[in-house]
């Protein structure tokens, strides 16, 4: 196969990158993405402050032209994010009695989740829950306040019957190092739910690498996830200053994993990322294809 996309496809994979409703009018973006990619996410258009600006607002414009043209385009599409402490209006945040809150998230992911239902491949129903560091636990977040830590069961029961046809992910970074305690913190919240039943289908390990790639033990973690009953995506991967051997490698792992399903990588070209001045995508700046490019289609 000779793009990203045709390569994944081979062995059942996606091969996806995150866009930016604003440049699909620059063409020589949009030639990249269509030709290349297979998935796309919206890199932050169906996220809260997007998509609920004011309560029982709901603003649509910018979300839509990006499923738009996921489906004129015959790409698959990702959704992220629904519950996230970030990007989250300050109407929100502020919120301080659980009832209200448990109804507005609830709303929330029922008219986003709704709205998209039957489109979505993949949700990110909660994203960054984990706290950073060595605790394991839930970071400080208006809804792990308010409503308990019992908020991501609820999120993930809401996103069930709002679109029971996507696969629902819990989403995070910094848990691709088996060692670290914030993978094991996700790894023991998805055992629970699978052992009790709460709907959840797949983990997306963010995948925002330094310049030395993935950690040495991220196959571990990405074949430990698996083994619990569900699928591992890698969502918004990028490695700073894009060394192909870091890139080959971190695409490896997943595809000796059966169910590490699909890769995205946070943008399209250099001058896209978030982490621009990084240089951790896989075309340059004009959009030509770099090194690392040719050695993960190699890898695929
Ligand atoms: C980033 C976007 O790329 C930026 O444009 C925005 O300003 C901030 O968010 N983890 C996530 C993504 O889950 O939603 C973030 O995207 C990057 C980190």
């Amino acid at each position: 196969a000779t793009t990203l996309g045709a390569a994944a496809a081979q062995s059942g994979r996606y091969f996806g990158a995150a866009v930016a409703g604003g440049k699909l009018s620059d063409s020589q973006y949009t030639t990249i993405l269509n030709r290349e990619f297979n998935s796309i996410t919206a890199e932050n258009e169906m996220k809260w402050d997007h998509t609920e600006p004011s309560r029982n607002n709901f603003t649509f414009g910018s979300a839509d032209r990006i499923a738009n043209h996921a489906r004129s385009q015959n790409k698959q599409l990702r959704g992220h994010t629904l519950v996230w402490h970030s990007q989250l209006p300050s109407w929100v945040s502020g919120i301080r009695d659980a009832n209200t809150l448990r109804s507005v998230m609830n709303n929330h992911i029922n008219v986003v989740a709704g709205r998209y239902r039957g489109q979505i491949h993949s949700w990110d129903v909660v994203n960054e829950a984990f706290a950073d560091g060595g605790s394991g636990q839930l970071r400080p977040s208006v809804f792990r306040d308010v409503l308990g830590t019992g908020f991501i069961e609820e999120a993930f029961r809401t996103a069930r019957a709002a679109d029971p046809a996507a696969k629902l992910c819990y989403n995070d970074y910094n848990i691709e190092d088996w060692n670290a305690a914030k993978t094991q913190g996700v790894y023991r919240l998805v055992r629970d739910f699978k052992a009790r039943g709460v709907p959840i289908d797949c983990v997306g390990l963010q995948a925002h690498f330094g310049s030395g790639g993935a950690p040495a033990t991220f196959q571990t973690t990405v074949a430990n996830f698996a083994a619990l009953g569900v699928d591992v995506q890698l969502t918004e991967l990028d490695i700073a200053q894009a060394s192909p051997t870091a890139y080959a490698n971190t695409v490896r792992a997943c595809l000796n994993v059966p169910r590490c399903t699909g890769i995205t990588t946070w943008g399209v070209r250099d001058i896209d990322s978030w982490r621009g001045s990084e240089n951790p995508l896989l075309f340059d700046r004009s959009g030509n294809k770099k090194q690392a490019y040719d050695a993960v289609l190699n890898v695929l």
